[in-house]
């Protein structure tokens, strides 16, 4: 398992523009779907990431790289079953995590949001009481680890929120993190990390593959954009 963050800075049109005029007329179209000048950024570094890991890990041109959704949105690579990863981007940071099998991330900027009344609203009770019960100045923190556990859990399973936030249970013990139906049945498959990167941001990442790496590599936004024009202009291989 990879586990890659961009730490995303300004860009001009120009070159957003640029770039996307060597991805698939979907892709555009979906880019620019995004009016917010971030968010397009935001999604098109996420694309040059996936991109530049996959030319890089299976040695195959730009050109062959031909990527789809299931029913339900979540981006897989056409042709290559055993590549699985997915994407998260929130605040400053674009995410992407790599595996051999299903895997699922999501990163989350750490506002000061009612907390309270989301989990009450949307998470399962013995999350709800988990996150407010005792030690009341770290509930914040402890609902956003429960947040991005629970998002990326059903990033993993690839179904989105048809999957009620309320039907599973993220039980936290310390570093050892589960995740349980509403029944009380561990799913033993599924295994989970967070990671520290910023202190204002939660990372978390959620895969059948429990070869975790004990950090995330950074990578400069500069230098991702540099590497992937020279991918595209040798005809995609490193
Ligand atoms: N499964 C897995 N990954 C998916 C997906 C799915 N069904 N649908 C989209 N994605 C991927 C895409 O790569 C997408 O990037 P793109 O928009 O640039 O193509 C990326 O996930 C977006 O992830 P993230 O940045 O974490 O976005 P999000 O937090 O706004 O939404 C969703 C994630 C789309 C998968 C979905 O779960 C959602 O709408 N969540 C809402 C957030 C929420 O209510 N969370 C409650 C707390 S648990
Ligand atoms: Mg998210």
């Amino acid at each position: 398992m990879e586990i890659y963050a961009v730490r995303i800075r300004d860009m001009c049109l120009k070159e957003v523009n640029n770039i996307c005029s060597s991805f698939s007329s979907e892709k555009k179209y979906t880019l620019e779907k995004y009016t917010n000048k971030l968010d397009r950024i935001r999604s098109l570094l996420g694309e040059l990431l996936i991109r530049t890991v996959a030319i890089n890990r299976l040695r195959i041109d730009n050109n062959s790289l031909t990527f789809d959704k299931n029913q339900f949105g979540k981006p897989f690579l056409k042709g290559y079953p055993k590549f699985h990863f997915n994407i998260s981007h929130s605040g400053d940071y674009v995410v992407c995590a790599i595996s051999n099998s299903l895997i699922g991330i999501d990163i989350e900027k750490i506002n000061q949001i009612d907390y309270e009344a989301i989990a009450k609203d949307f998470f399962s009770s013995p999350e709800y009481l988990y996150i407010t019960q005792n030690d009341k100045h770290n509930n914040l923190k402890k609902f956003y680890n429960i947040w991005t556990l629970k998002e990326s859990f059903i990033k993993c399973c690839g179904i989105g929120l048809s999957m009620p936030l309320d039907t599973f249970t993220i039980i936290k013990n310390h570093n050892h993190i589960r995740v349980a139906s509403a029944k009380g049945e561990f799913k033993t498959r599924y295994y989970f990390k967070l990671f520290d990167i910023d202190r204002e941001y939660k990372l978390a990442v959620c895969s059948l593959d429990r070869t975790f790496p004990e950090k995330v590599t950074l990578i400069n936004q500069e230098s991702l954009i540099t590497n992937y024009y020279n991918l595209v202009s040798n005809g995609g291989l490193a």
